[in-house]
């Protein structure tokens, strides 16, 4: 690779360690995907913060980084394992909260704003089209590339924090306009009007053409909420970085030759995969992150009544106070649900505590099922409430 005078120095040790080590960590996958060169990033978010996820081995590699290491860019956190200032209240165990608190220390000392939230884009790290970032959090790194038009690879945890503490990413992947135009056109012949058919289309799309970035066309409008439950759906089931929406997303694509279509039966099919609990003890809204708008829908949804479940609000904090000002979360709490700040259903510690669980997102039901061993059911949020109430 060819390398400035400025990162030259970054690796020959004189910013320290920990800007060493990073710099030798861009630099190999830089060389192993064929980069020739770094660019700047503007900004990072950094996926792997559940201790849950981490364990004693990447705590270690936090704290030998957050030794010297200083973070050059805005750096937001994906969410941890759990609620950092009321972890009692989700029933998490002491132990795992002593080693979380020094996962977040680790990122502290080293600059990180610690937001814990994937939806960094909502609560002010939102960059700007065609601006190079450095994001790790699939369903976050598809919204930006997708959504936003801003530009990034599909980091890991090691490699983002490599690129907060260096302001600098390997120019391989989708950093190059090349790999980031569509390669199959998916024409959608169903009426896609929810967040869970959004999820249900993102599954379908994302089991049909693996990680390969489509040009999706039929979709007449989309909301925020629905583009985020598509960017998490279509991440998690095929593994793409990347959606065009025609109509919709911003960047430009040439049209693909290769075509597929969707119709009704597909999205009724994926939805009815979801569909396995007999028995829900369990309402897990906001994957991702619920937005100011979802916290508004759910106070009115739950003002004045009493849930019989255990219910999860997983938002981010800055969401959450915005929720408090407005009165939203005093509706929701004084109905007996709980807000999750900091964590969700997917990162938490919660194997074995609940049998079936109901959500309107897809990738919740993808983690739910495979992390968690729960059983899914996927409906509306509208109905996730009144499943909450029975
Ligand atoms: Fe976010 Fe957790 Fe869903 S990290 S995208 S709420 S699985």
């Amino acid at each position: 690779m060819n390398l400035t005078s400025e990162e030259k120095e970054m690796l020959s040790g004189k910013q320290g360690k920990a800007v060493k080590k990073s710099m030798e960590i861009l630099v190999a996958l830089g060389e192993i995907y064929g980069a020739k060169r770094m660019v700047e990033a503007k900004s990072v978010q950094i996926a792997g913060v559940s201790y849950h996820n981490l364990g004693d081995a990447g705590l270690e590699f936090l704290e030998e980084m957050g030794q010297d290491g200083k973070v050059k860019v805005l750096t937001t956190l994906n969410p941890a394992g759990m609620d950092l200032e009321e972890w009692q209240k989700l029933g998490i165990d002491s132990g795992f909260a002593e080693k979380q608190m020094k996962v977040i220390d680790a990122f502290s000392r080293m600059g990180v704003t610690i937001t814990c939230t994937c939806t960094p884009y909502l609560i002010g790290n939102l960059p700007r089209f065609g601006e190079h970032i450095a994001w790790s959090e699939s369903s976050a790194v598809c919204f930006a590339n997708s959504v936003i038009g801003a530009i990034t690879n599909r980091e890991g945890g090691p490699s983002s924090i490599a690129s907060a503490l260096t302001g600098k990413t390997p120019e391989y992947g989708m950093h190059l306009e090349k790999n980031r135009q569509a390669q199959v056109r998916v024409l959608v012949k169903a009426k896609i009007d929810s967040v869970p058919k959004f999820g249900a289309m993102g599954r379908v799309i994302g089991e049909k053409i693996g990680n390969k970035i489509p040009l999706i066309e039929g979709i007449q409008s989309a909301s925020l909420e629905e583009l985020k439950s598509l960017s998490a759906a279509i991440a998690t089931y095929g593994g793409t970085a990347m959606f065009h929406m025609k109509g919709i997303t911003p960047a430009k694509t040439a049209v693909p030759k290769k075509s597929i279509s969707i119709g009704e039966k597909d999205i009724a099919e994926a939805l009815g995969k979801f569909d396995c609990a007999e028995e829900i003890d369990f309402v897990g809204i906001g994957c991702p992150h619920a937005s100011i708008n979802e916290m508004q829908k759910i106070a009115e949804l739950l003002k004045g009544k009493k849930v019989k479940k255990e219910v999860w609000v997983c938002t981010a904090r800055q969401t959450k106070q915005l929720a408090d000002k407005m009165g939203y979360s005093k509706a929701i709490e004084d109905a007996g649900a709980k807000i999750a700040c900091d964590t969700c259903m997917a990162v938490a510690p919660i194997k074995g505590r609940f049998k079936g669980m109901i959500t309107d997102s897809a990738k919740a039901c993808y983690y739910a099922a495979g992390h968690n061993g729960i059983k899914t059911r996927i409906r509306t949020v509208e109905e996730c409430v009144e499943e909450a109430m029975k």
